[in-house]
Parts: C-alpha cells; sequence; structure tokens
C-alpha cells in the first residue's frame, strides 16, 4: 500500500510534474507513417499536450501544437502542402518548426510560431520527443530497427493510466487466473468449447538489465532449465512488453495519452522469408475496446483480458487501497524504478533506457539463450554488442505466448 501521494507520484504524466518530466526524457510511437498517406493531418494527444502531427507535400513529418496562432481553429483541420500546413480557417501555414510562414491577406507574415516538437521515423512509425535538448537517440530496439522482418501495427486507445498496463506485465503469476480461471469460465460462458487450464506458479524471479527487466517464472510441470525460468523475458524500460519472438514477435508499447488514457500500441512482427521481398510500409489498425451491455470490457483472448483487468482497476488505480503481497514483488520493483528514476531526472542526470552513444545505439535487446551475456545487477553493466542481431530462429516454445 501506499500514499495518495506517492501514487500521484507514479502515475502523473503532465508537463511539470515529476512522473511527467521523467517520461518526457524517452522517445514515444505516436502514429504509423502507412497512415500518413490516408490521414496526413492527425490530432494527437501525449503525456496530457494536444498536438497535431502532419506530413507536408514534400514529405516532411511535422507535430506542432494543437490549436493555430490567429483564432485558435485546430489544426487538425489544416491542409498539407508543399511548404507546411495551412490552417483550414484563413490560411495561415506553419512549417514543422511551428514558425508561421504564410498569412495571406495580411501586408507582411509576422513572426510568430507555435510550439513544435522533433519527430523521426523507424521502424514505419512515427516517434515524438516532448523533452528538454539535447535531446537522445531514438533507440534502434530490435524490433524496430531491423530490415529482415515484417510488421505491422495496432493503436488502441484505454481509459486508464499507463502504469496498470505496466504493473500487469511485471505480474506473472496473474496469467494463471485471469487468463486460465477467467478465460476458461469465459468461453463456458459464452459457450466456447476450448477448456483453458494453465499451470500452476512455483517460482517468480526478475532481474535488471541494461534496458530493463527480466521477468522469469518456473511453472509447474517445466524443468529448471526451461527458458521462461532461465531466461524469461524482457520489459523495456520504462514502457515496452516485449512477447517472443521465436516465429514472431511482439511489443506492447503504453503510452500515455493523459493520466487516465494509454494509447496501446502493439508492433507485432516476424522473419521475413529470405525469398520475399522488403516490406514497403507498415500496415496500421486503429482498435477500440469492446463492452458488454453492462459496460464490462468483453476480454475472449489473452490482450483483451489483460486490457480488460488494467480498465477494471480504474482510471487511475488507488494505490492507497492495494495490499501488494508475496506475488507482487515485480509490481514492488517496477514502482521503485520509476521512483528512482524521477529522482534520476530531478538531479539531472540521464534516466534508465535513455541512450546517447551513437555506437550503443543498435538492436541490442536480445530474448533468449543470448541474453546472459548482458545480464546485469544494480552495481553492473555488461557490454550488449556481443547481442547483436541475436534472434532465434527456431519456433518459441508455448512459454513465451506468457506476456
Ligand atoms: S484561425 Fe487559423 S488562419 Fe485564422
Ligand atoms: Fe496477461
Amino acid at each position: 500500500m501506499i500514499s495518495k501521494e506517492m501514487n500521484e507520484r507514479l502515475t502523473q504524466t503532465g508537463a511539470g510534474t515529476p512522473g511527467g518530466e521523467w517520461l518526457r526524457r524517452y522517445w514515444w510511437p505516436i502514429a504509423a507513417v502507412s497512415e500518413l498517406k490516408t490521414e496526413p493531418v492527425q490530432p494527437v494527444r501525449l503525456l496530457g499536450e494536444d498536438l497535431t502531427l502532419f506530413q507536408s507535400g514534400r514529405g516532411d513529418v511535422g507535430l506542432i501544437g494543437e490549436r493555430c496562432a490567429h483564432r485558435a481553429i485546430s489544426l487538425a483541420y489544416g491542409i498539407p502542402q508543399e511548404n507546411g500546413l495551412r490552417c483550414a480557417y484563413h490560411g495561415w501555414t506553419y512549417d514543422t518548426a511551428g514558425h508561421v510562414v504564410d498569412m495571406p491577406f495580411e501586408p507582411a507574415c509576422l513572426p510568430l510560431k507555435v510550439k513544435a516538437y522533433p519527430v523521426e521515423v523507424l521502424g514505419g512509425l512515427v516517434w515524438a520527443y516532448l523533452g528538454p535538448e539535447p535531446r537522445p537517440l531514438l533507440p534502434r530496439w530490435e524490433g524496430v530497427a531491423r530490415s529482415d522482418i515484417d510488421r505491422t501495427v495496432s493503436f488502441k486507445p484505454l481509459p486508464c493510466n499507463w502504469v496498470q498496463c505496466m504493473d500487469n506485465s511485471m505480474d506473472p503469476v496473474h496469467f494463471e487466473h485471469l487468463h486460465g480461471y477467467y478465460g476458461d469460465y469465459y468461453n463456458r460462458k459464452h459457450g466456447i468449447e476450448q477448456r483453458l487450464r494453465t499451470a500452476r506458479h512455483l517460482k517468480i524471479e526478475f532481474d535488471l538489465f541494461e534496458y530493463g527487466v527480466y521477468k522469469r517464472r518456473l511453472i509447474e510441470g517445466d524443468p529448471e532449465d526451461a527458458d521462461d525460468w532461465v531466461v524469461g523475458h524482457p520489459i523495456i524500460f520504462p514502457y515496452i512488453l516485449v512477447v517472443g519472438p521465436g516465429v514472431s514477435f511482439s511489443y506492447q508499447m503504453r503510452v500515455p495519452i493523459d493520466d487516465t488514457h494509454t494509447m496501446h500500441t502493439v508492433l507485432a512482427g516476424k522473419p521475413r522469408d529470405p525469398d520475399q521481398t522488403l516490406q514497403d510500409e507498415v500496415p496500421a489498425r486503429r482498435e477500440h475496446v469492446k463492452y458488454d451491455e453492462r459496460g464490462r470490457v468483453n476480454a475472449p483472448w489473452i490482450v483483451l483480458q489483460d486490457e480488460m483487468a488494467w480498465i477494471g482497476q480504474g482510471s487511475v488505480s488507488d494505490r492507497s487501497q492495494e495490499h501488494l503481497a508475496t506475488s507482487d514483488k515485480g509490481v514492488i520493483l517496477y514502482h521503485n524504478l520509476i521512483l528512482e528514476n524521477i529522482e534520476k531526472v530531478q538531479r539531472g542526470e540521464d534516466p534508465l533506457g535513455m541512450i546517447r552513444d551513437p555506437e550503443k545505439n543498435f538492436p541490442h535487446v536480445s530474448f533468449r539463450r543470448e541474453r546472459a551475456s548482458h545480464k546485469m545487477t544494480r552495481s553492473g553493466v555488461s557490454d550488449p554488442r556481443s547481442d547483436r542481431f541475436a534472434w532465434a530462429a527456431s519456433a518459441a516454445p508455448a512459454a513465451e505466448s506468457r506476456g
């Protein structure tokens, strides 16, 4: 159980709050590049800020303030053109740095500017950085940077704080209950024949490494050298759960829209057959939570059951009412990591997961047997380069779908 104040510190995302300032040290995925073809202008809400993403006729991508400097219509109605984004109302035009570059009726263009943030494109996604300069590098995580995999991405807004999603990823034991017992109850209730049984968890452990946490579990019936116990799978701090890879993987990215909403952004990929041509774009889907007639989340399978649990804890889970127990040691570790890293930012240091050295910015979070070479403790960091392009081509054991 923690105090209300501590809970606010963990969950706030807005500018000027301790949590919001910490979160602004990371790059965030905000859209798929492929979507810009059909929707070259999009409203975006990220870390409590309303913004406008656009692609100009020249192909430049910009992320600028929500409203026109003239009379404040939303720029989401704007018209993309060669030199930027033209406001729908009277035609004032903005470049990607937020400068007004044209005021059609006026004798001269006044030197006005709206806010603007840097964006970069990687892995078929548009990434935004809302923090102070000098900005860190956009991390080239294996799943986004490799050119020999095919990807898809989905975006689903959820009515809850992002930390609830991450708590769930640090809590292996829920698998047995939420996805086993509840999943089976759901099937019985809906006349679905498939019976679900999940094995009991015997042990859980968590190891820090240079970019986050590996979670491990030993379940009944598995040998002590099972991948899920010896290797586990990583959470790239602070917001990416990695599931897989084997023949496929996914990054579940929990992107804070604001304190009470999260954009669950799931990037899924699989290694491309060497005979296939390069994927020319990453297809994107926009999804929405489905509810039953009593307002509960409809959750027939694993990811949806997780979303049900996150949403079921309320818009911001009231952790002052919790009773954390033995199964919650990963959750406690993760909360402590958040608090430590907020303090780091307050001291002017870089938080965990920020990368500034281009020499270290290559796909480097490996997932399976190679992982031992960059396991770390709080006091030591090993060299991740030996893991470069580590990729297990063999089929993933069933355990790896336990997110
Ligand atoms: S409100 Fe945008 S140009 Fe007038
Ligand atoms: Fe789950």
